[in-house]
């Protein structure tokens, strides 16, 4: 008999952190697939750790023999900024390495007879307003609004979200017994996630982070992005709730397989002056850098995300002042010994 399991990529990552832990909780048993081996704080949460890429087929084969999967949290990803300086290696990671699950997903709901749930971390990336202007003007963005991304991750992500579309309801549909279903999939657009206990790196909402943290280790921070650049964001805990609950909302209560959430939306003067209370050796100072700035400005302020409200009840614990005041803040100095 093969061991029931939950398969999580990019376990190394930002999110991969806070959600083996939530599973580790839950007495999940666990595999792992990342380039780097997991760190030992997260090794001992799991059952299993594969150390490869998610478009190592030969090893994904290994996985279906051993476990029977019924949940994957596919979070291996390269984020917004790092994606531009290597386009074709995003390509080939983000896209490829996502169609490589779904097919693994695919078959490991044909070998144990249940639908694979296959939840999949999309992005506010996947918009694309075309100028500072019209992203001032469009408010609350909705999930098909607006999907022409200008970065190689926006259009990864928008794609993977049509492929994970494509298994879940269309796969083979010209086959004589068409199979579609085995994979059902998940999706959420995360706005900037927010974490007190990691970095992220490589993508282009990274100031806020990068701001918080420096100022709580006392080091100065040039941000790149103007004080008025405003964009949604969500601390890490309600991220990993989101994900928690979709995967285990009934099918029949989704109405998309794409779904908008956000918690609050700051502009980059507002972060920075929580931050200047909270931390008083904090030194940010303001250096644009134009191309990154041109990537935020093509993301939305803000999202509708009353989809995910009604159809499973998101609702993030978190606000902005909540967000800061009792998670960020009192984690970080507890984090930095400050
Ligand atoms: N936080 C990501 C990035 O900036 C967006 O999903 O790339």
């Amino acid at each position: 008999m093969r061991a029931t399991s939950v398969l999580v990529t990019g376990a190394n990552g930002e999110i991969g952190h806070g959600l083996l832990a939530r599973l580790a909780a839950e007495e999940r048993s666990i595999v792992t697939l990342d380039v780097l081996p997991l760190e030992p704080a997260l090794a001992r949460l799991v059952r299993r750790e594969v150390t490869g890429s998610v478009t190592d087929r030969g090893l994904l084969e290994r996985i279906l023999a051993e476990f029977e999967i019924d949940l994957v949290f596919h979070l291996a990803a390269l984020l917004s900024t790092r994606a531009e300086f290597t386009p074709t290696t995003a390509h080939h990671v983000n896209v490829e390495g996502t169609l490589t699950l779904l097919e693994f997903a695919h078959l490991e709901g044909q070998s144990h007879g249940r639908p694979v749930v296959f939840l999949y971390p999309s992005s506010i990336a996947a918009y694309g307003l075309p100028d500072l202007a019209t992203k001032m003007r469009a408010g609350l963005v909705r999930e098909d609004e607006w999907n022409t991304p200008t970065t190689m991750y926006g259009c990864n992500k928008l794609y993977c979200e049509q492929l994970g579309r494509y298994y879940a309801r269309h796969y083979k549909q010209l086959a004589a017994d068409p199979p579609a279903g085995r994979v059902d999939f998940r999706s959420v657009r995360f706005p900037g996630l927010i974490s007190a206990v990691t970095q992220p790196s490589g993508g282009t909402s990274d100031y806020a982070p990068e701001m918080i943290h420096a100022a709580a280790k006392g080091k100065p921070y040039a941000c790149f992005v103007r004080p008025d650049t405003r964009i949604p964001f969500m601390a890490m805990p309600d991220a990993i709730d989101a994900l928690i609950d979709l995967a285990s909302v009934p099918r029949e209560r989704l109405t998309r397989t794409a779904y908008n959430l956000t918690a609050f939306s700051p502009t980059a003067g507002q972060i920075c002056d929580v931050v200047s209370r909270a931390f008083p050796r904090a030194a940010i100072t303001w250096h644009v850098d134009e191309k990154r700035q041109r990537i935020i400005d093509s993301w939305p302020t803000d999202v509708d995300d009353s989809a995910a409200r009604r159809d499973w009840g998101f609702q993030p614990r978190y606000d902005f002042a909540h967000a800061f005041d009792e998670y960020l803040i009192p984690t970080i100095k507890d984090r930095y010994q400050v």
